[in-house]
C-alpha cells in the first residue's frame, strides 16, 4: 500500500501567514501540520509517499527532504494549478500504479492516528473507505448520508448538509478512483471534488466503507481550529527542559523547553512549548501557547497563541488567541506622536485595545 499526501492548495482562510509559507508547514506546538500526517503513515506501516505540490513546493520539499529522517521514501508530484482534490488523485495515477492507497489531506490531524483504520481497510478491502466524524458546521464539510450504516450520497459543502457527518481528509481507496475521477466533471468553484468521484464509485455500485470516527480529529484550515489543534497537541506533552531556566522563573505543568531556549525572570505555566534558542524575558507565557526557535519575548505576556520562528514581542500587555507569523516584530514604541505605527500583510487581521 502506498500514501498520497497533499500539500497544495492556497490555505486563503489562514492569510496572511499563507502568502509567504505553506499553510500545512505552520507548525502545531512546534511541529510542522505535515510532519503529523507523514508520522501517522509511518506508524500504519507505510514508507512509499507521494506527496502533491504546488506553488510552496520548494519550501515544501525543503522542509521534508527524502524522508530519510523518517524512514520513509518520497516522491514529489507537481500539481500546476490547484484544480482540487480529484485532479490530485489523477495526476498521481503513475506514482500509485495497480496498489491501493491511502490520501491524507496535509492540513488534518488525527490524534489517533490511522493504523487502525488502514487494518481494517486491508481486512475488508472495500474499494473505498472513508472517514466520518459529526461537526457542528457540515456546510463547511464534505457531508455523507448514511442509511443502514452504507453511505448512499456524499455532497461536497452542502448548503443544506443532509446529515452532520463530515469527510474527515484521509481517504483509503483501491485503483477503482482513477476510473472515478477521469469520469467526473469539475465543481461550481472549478474543482474536480474527491466527494463527487466518491460519489461515482457508489453510483457504480463499489463498495464505499464508512467509518466514524469518534476521537479526536481537525482540519486546520482556520485560525481557531489550529488553536485548537495546538492546545490538544500540547496537553498531551510531559514536562521536559533541554533549555536554560533562572532562578527567578517559575514553569509550571506541562512545559517542554527545547535546546538552547532561555528563560529568565518569566513565569510559563503549561501547556506551552518554548522553541529551540527562544528568549523569554520577564514575561508570563500563558497555557496553550507555542513560541517557535529563535523568538525573542520580553516584558510581555502571551497565553493561547502560536508565534511563529524568528519573532520578536516586547512591552506588549497581553496577546491572545493569536497566530504571528514569522520575523514579525510587535513592540511598543515610545516615540511622539504617540501612534500605532503599523506595516502589515494583506488580508492580516488585528484587534486593539
Ligand atoms: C476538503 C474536502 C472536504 C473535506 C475536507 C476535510 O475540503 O473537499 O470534502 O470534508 O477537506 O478537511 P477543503 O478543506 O479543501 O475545503
Amino acid at each position: 500500500m502506498k500514501a498520497l499526501i497533499l500539500s497544495g492548495g492556497k490555505g486563503t482562510r489562514l492569510r496572511p501567514i499563507t502568502h509567504t509559507n505553506a499553510k500545512q508547514l505552520i507548525p502545531i506546538a512546534n511541529k510542522p501540520i505535515l510532519f503529523y500526517g507523514i508520522e501517522a503513515i509511518k506508524e500504519a506501516g507505510i514508507t512509499d509517499i507521494g506527496i502533491i505540490v504546488g506553488e510552496t513546493r520548494e519550501d515544501v520539499k525543503q522542509a521534508v527532504g527524502n524522508g530519510d529522517k523518517w524512514g520513509v521514501k518520497i516522491t514529489y508530484i507537481e500539481q500546476d494549478e490547484p484544480l482540487g482534490l480529484a485532479h490530485a488523485v489523477k495526476i498521481a495515477e503513475d506514482f500509485i500504479g495497480r496498489d491501493s492507497f491511502v490520501m491524507y489531506l496535509g492540513d488534518n490531524l488525527i490524534k489517533d492516528g490511522i493504523k487502525a483504520l488502514v487494518t481494517e481497510f486491508k481486512q475488508n478491502k472495500p474499494n473505498a473507505q472513508i472517514l466520518l466524524a459529526k461537526v457542528p458546521h457540515p456546510e463547511q464539510f464534505g457531508v455523507a448520508e448514511l442509511a443502514n450504516g452504507k453511505v448512499i450520497r456524499l455532497e461536497e459543502k452542502p448548503v443544506y448538509p443532509k446529515s452532520d457527518l463530515a469527510l474527515v481528509g484521509v481517504y483509503m481507496f483501491d485503483s477503482s478512483i482513477f476510473d472515478a475521477v477521469k469520469n467526473i466533471r469539475p465543481s461550481s468553484r472549478n474543482e474536480l471534488e474527491i466527494t463527487d468521484a466518491i460519489q461515482y464509485l457508489i453510483d457504480q455500485k463499489k463498495v464505499v466503507h464508512p467509518h466514524v470516527v469518534t476521537g479526536w480529529w481537525k482540519d486546520t484550515g482556520k485560525l481557531e481550529d489550529m488553536l485548537e489543534a495546538n492546545s490538544i497537541i500540547l496537553d498531551t506533552f510531559t514536562f521536559k527542559n533541554e533549555g536554560r531556566v533562572d532562578s527567578a522563573s517559575k514553569i509550571e505543568g506541562k512545559v517542554v523547553i527545547e535546546k538552547g531556549a532561555v528563560i529568565e525572570g518569566s513565569t510559563v505555566r503549561g501547556p506551552a512549548i518554548i522553541g529551540e534558542n527562544a528568549r523569554i524575558i520577564n514575561s508570563y507565557i500563558g497555557p496553550y501557547t507555542s513560541v517557535y526557535f529563535g523568538s525573542h519575548i520580553e516584558s510581555s505576556e502571551i497565553e493561547h497563541s502560536i508565534i511563529l520562528e524568528n519573532s520578536q514581542i516586547v512591552d506588549i500587555k497581553r496577546i491572545a488567541d493569536s497566530l504571528i507569523g514569522q520575523n514579525v516584530e510587535i513592540v511598543k514604541s515610545h516615540t511622539r506622536p504617540q501612534a500605532y505605527r503599523i506595516m502589515v500583510g494583506d488580508s492580516s487581521k488585528i484587534e486593539i485595545i
